[in-house]
């Protein structure tokens, strides 16, 4: 996924177009570049990697001029160099892009055809090239942006600057998030408000398959069918203390930190004002009339879903299914209509996820989704959207967005029970109070949190790391792994610690840290007697359990990191934190970079 922005300012615009970069960075780090018009000359300056790079580019090579687009990419076609580097140019005409264009192919040897020469191996050169061809042949620019983007299939959020036309802006979306900021005379374009919030705080976000023509005192968008359309303009509060690091040395860090806040905030949001029922927006959701709920999401989100599956069927003796997203649609799986359709998403705009809820239009009962971003595209096409009120996540391994995620995903759980008569009020309230006091055992566990970074450090000297967890542990399991192979870049797989010996017991060596999540339950016993499985081998075990677990388990493991006692039922979502923090700090000692992690983005907005 990439980050777009465009400006028309009544100020030299590279250094507006830079900081709008910055807070996009997180989507997209492979390069990044700007494209201005001065007295409506078009000039470009790109560089490849981290935004640094461009910046001082610009400082010794700088580019004037009070119109510009800009983009920071993370690479769909094409390798991470300065001639694939957005924004891409062909004639009188420069173009940005987010997503993926599927009919590039054609469209290309369809201007071959005409003489036209290729410089990138990029999707998005075709479409500047497009736009060249339809001025060449008489089109004005806006004619010929409009022309072209009727002809694109795929996914893409763009914006065009037309030599001469230095108060001209052309946006177009489909499938990819873009929003437009009004200014004081001035007008912006970005992936997100994040990007437009230092310039301004009244956004429109465009629909599917709109077309914007943007001036600095008009704005003009059409609709897919080509009709004027009017879309609101929202005041959106983004605080720079969200963009900031607020004194952590990354990203993760604050956003690890933040955790008992933001899930206190979500446990609230859905607590009934006695304290012992849940209380959802809107319509709400009804589950004494659905029979089954399928849930669909990727990466983080994806084992949220997996976590919450125990709790639906568990509690609430809901059948469940739960697929990652990129599977789910292509495998054309039948949609009962008495069954709910749930998405799970940080952003929201996952590409994958947002496919998978289109191929639930006009199947499921209902669509709901549990999202960090409420204006976000799944949010929007949702009959009911829950918001996780995590704030804004810009680290891109995710954190704090999972913790809130399973806050609410619980508290649903727990409705869906009342609901279909499988827990009495008494118990709902004693099960609500003990998720309140959630907050408190983070707090807790966040005070012994020297012990995992020492233990981190041990584990950044390994090649391979296996995680292992049962029943709720074991989705935690999957997490924990993730986490720490996305930042730390060490090979980590998680089994149900069942299963490890049905195959994978034969990983295990001395060479090999086995890390075992087994807070003090029902199936503990189960648990160590897998981890005395590992032992006996030579392998080395990392223990994640509660002081009771520890007891039992004194002195077996190669290390034990003891939490706070929780509520089994609770247990994923506090043991999430040790998890975070040993990925945390396994990618300081390996000397990775934590917030943007090598061929990574935040949001995957490409399938
Ligand atoms: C999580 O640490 C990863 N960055 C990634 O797996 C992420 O969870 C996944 O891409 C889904 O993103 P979403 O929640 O925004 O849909």
């Amino acid at each position: 996924m990439c980050g777009i922005v465009g400006v028309l300012g009544q100020h030299e615009v590279a250094p507006i177009l830079v900081e709008a970069l910055k807070r996009l960075e997180y989507r997209g780090y492979d390069s990044a570049g700007i494209a201005t018009l001065n007295d409506g000359h078009l000039d470009r300056r790109r560089a490849v990697g981290k935004l640094i790079n461009l910046s001082d580019l610009l400082v010794h090579d700088s580019l004037p001029g009070k119109s510009g687009i800009g983009h920071t990419r993370w690479a769909t076609h094409g390798a991470p160099n300065v001639t694939n580097a957005h924004p891409h140019r062909a004639g009188p005409v420069a173009v940005v892009h987010n997503g993926i264009i599927e009919n590039f192919r054609e469209i290309r040897a369809q201007l071959a055809e005409k003489g036209l020469h290729f410089q990138t191996e990029t999707d998005t050169e075709t479409v500047a090239l497009l736009v060249q061809s339809l001025i060449e042949e008489g089109k004005s620019p806006r004619d010929a942006a409009q022309e072209a983007v009727r002809q694109l299939d795929g996914a893409y959020a763009l914006c065009f600057l037309f030599e001469g036309e230095d108060d001209l802006l052309i946006a177009a979306r489909q499938g990819s998030p873009l929003a437009i900021g009004y200014g004081d005379g001035e007008m912006f374009v970005g992936s997100d408000a994040i990007a437009l919030a230092p310039m301004t705080d009244r956004i429109t976000y465009l629909e599917e398959g709109d077309f914007a023509v943007i001036t600095r005192t008009s704005v003009e968008i059409l609709d897919r069918e080509d009709r004027p359309a009017n879309r609101e303009i929202r005041t959106v509060n983004i605080e720079s203390s969200q963009v900031d690091k607020g004194g952590h040395k990354h990203f993760m860090a604050k956003e690890i930190a933040e955790q008992p806040r933001v899930i206190g905030e979500a446990i609230m949001h859905y607590l009934s004002d006695d304290g012992r029922s849940v209380e959802l927006p809107g319509k709400g959701i009804d589950f004494t009339a659905i029979d089954r709920l399928s849930m669909v999401a990727c990466g983080t989100a994806y084992y949220a879903c997996v976590t919450a599956k125990y709790w639906f069927e568990q509690l609430a003796g809901l059948p469940c299914d739960v697929d990652v997203a990129s599977e789910f649609r292509y495998r054309e799986p039948p949609v009962p209509a008495r069954t709910a359709a749930l998405f799970v998403s940080q952003s929201g705009e996952t590409a994958d996820t947002l496919a998978a809820l289109r191929y639930c239009e006009g199947k499921a009962a209902t669509i709901l989704s549990v999202v960090n971003v409420p204006e976000s595209s799944i949010a929007r096409e949702s009959d009911l959207a829950l918001p996780i009120l995590a704030g804004t996540e810009i680290g891109v391994a995710s954190t704090k967005a999972f913790t809130c995620q399973l806050t609410v995903l619980l508290m649903l759980a727990l409705k869906a029970a009342s609901d279909r008569g499988r827990m009495d009020a008494d118990t709902l309230a004693d099960t609500l109070a003990k998720l309140r006091a959630l907050p408190s055992a983070f707090n807790a566990a966040m005070e012994d949190a020297d012990d995992i970074a020492a233990a981190a450090r041990k584990l950044a000297e390994a090649r391979d790391i296996l995680f292992l967890g049962r029943g709720l542990m074991y989705p935690l399991a999957m997490e924990g792994a993730l986490k720490l192979k996305e930042i730390s870049y060490i090979h980590a797989e998680a089994y149900a610690s069942g299963e490890l010996k049905h195959g994978p017991i034969a990983l295990i060596d001395k060479h090999v840290p086995v890390v075992v999540m087994a807070p003090r339950d029902a199936l503990f016993d189960k648990t160590t007697s897998n981890m005395q499985e590992v032992i006996a081998r030579g392998g080395r075990v990392l223990l994640i359990t509660d002081k009771e677990g520890k007891r039992i388990t004194h002195g077996d493991a190669w290390l034990t990191l003891t939490m706070p006692d929780i509520d089994p039922l609770l247990a994923p979502i506090l043991y999430a934190l040790p998890a975070q923090l040993l990925a945390y700090h396994t990618a300081i000692a390996k000397g990775t970079d934590v917030d943007q992690p090598r061929n990574l983005a935040k949001s995957v907005t490409v399938e």
